[in-house]
């Protein structure tokens, strides 16, 4: 292993022109990859990451850190909050998993509570006369939360062709109660206590979903809660951002994802919907660790349902239209 120019490690060479090499970034981590040498190297007055000299080969692989220590996860059970915990908990976060299954929870931290620091609390989040006192419990017992991730949801049919069956009221209304006044609820508890650390940087960190760009037809009340939720979020960055705010917001966009979601109105078939649960984590953790955090789309979110082309333009006329407001 040789140490050149201070700030990146190389750590063997794989015959002439290739390399592996590790830099540190911004006290997070280290980002390891595998790079082709351009005839610049070596020159340690010279960074060879940013000048060019390594040219990152598609094998390159991130082992960064997230950029906040103490995450609140909101629904890590199971599925894509479980998942996303441990790799957080793997790579040096420390984070408290809440939902209701408390052997759920006994089971994280059993598995995970020697790696690093690791808490659990159960809450039901449509218990909204308690969020207020769960928020101030949780700050008491761990000051330095960093993150709160709002990321519990549950997703039921819809069928207006047969309003008697298809139409559960009942039904829609726990979705709509779990998908989004909860969130509302829990994001109004938190967010002073995650500005009470300024001039810490935290975030406030949402799940919505590629549905909330594109609603599919078996479940259209669970895409317009998703849609709601992400025009409350864009609406919130804004406005914390305009006020200088210390908190940042975050929103993750999964694609359909092989979890427990699609188990209640699926049964055992529920779990084979969508893409496999640990590619999902990983390019979800790739997303939330690269410097294009605060929106996170993965996998058919991204190209598919319209993030990266007509999502932009809808939002680049957002901000235009904010831009004219701030007028008047
Ligand atoms: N899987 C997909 O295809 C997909 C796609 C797009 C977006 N999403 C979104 O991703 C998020 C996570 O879902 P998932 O796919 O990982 O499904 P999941 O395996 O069913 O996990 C849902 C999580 O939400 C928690 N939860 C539900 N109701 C709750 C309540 N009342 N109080 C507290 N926690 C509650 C569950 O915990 P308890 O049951 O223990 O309370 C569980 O931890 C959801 O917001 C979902 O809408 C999923």
């Amino acid at each position: 292993m040789a140490q050149c120019a201070g700030h990146y490690i190389m750590m063997a060479m794989n015959g002439i022109h290739m390399v592996n090499a590790c830099k540190e970034v911004e006290n997070r981590g280290v980002w390891c990859g595998e790079y082709e040498l351009s005839s610049c190297f070596p020159n340690p007055s010279i960074d060879p990451f940013t000048s060019g000299c390594f040219i990152p080969t598609t094998r390159n692989s991130f082992a960064m850190s997230f950029r906040y220590n103490k995450v609140l996860i909101l629904g890590a059970t199971s599925g894509i909050g479980y998942a996303l915990a441990s790799k957080f908990v793997s790579t040096g976060t420390s984070v408290i998993v809440s939902g209701r299954r408390q052997e759920k929870l006994d089971q994280f931290v059993s598995e995970h509570g020697s790696k690093g620091n690791v808490d659990s609390a159960q809450f039901d989040i449509t218990d909204l006369k308690a969020i207020p006192a769960f928020a101030a419990d949780i700050f008491k017992k761990h000051p330095d939360i960093d993150c709160v991730w709002i990321n519990a949801g549950l997703q039921r049919s819809l069928d207006w062709t047969d309003p008697d069956k298809g139409v559960d009221l009942a039904k829609l209304e726990l979705e709509i109660l779990t998908d989004y006044t909860s969130p509302l609820h829990l994001a109004k508890a938190f967010l002073p206590l995650l500005q009470k650390r300024a001039p810490k940087d935290t975030a406030l960190m949402y799940t919505t979903s590629g549905l909330a760009l594109v609603p599919i037809l078996p479940c259209g009340n669970y895409c317009a809660m998703k849609a709601a939720l992400h025009h409350l979020i864009l609406t919130q960055r804004q406005q914390l951002q305009d006020a200088g705010s210390n908190v940042k917001v975050i929103e993750l966009f999964p694609p359909a994802v092989q979890t427990e979601l699609h188990d209640a109105e699926h049964g055992d078939k529920g779990k084979e919907i969508g893409m496999p649960l640990n590619d999902f984590t990983e390019e979800a953790f790739a997303g939330l660790t690269s410097e294009d955090f605060e929106q996170v789309a993965v996998g058919g979110a991204k190209d598919f349902m319209g993030f990266s082309s007509w999502e932009q333009t809808r939002q680049a006329t957002f901000a235009k239209m904010t831009k004219m407001m701030a007028k008047h």
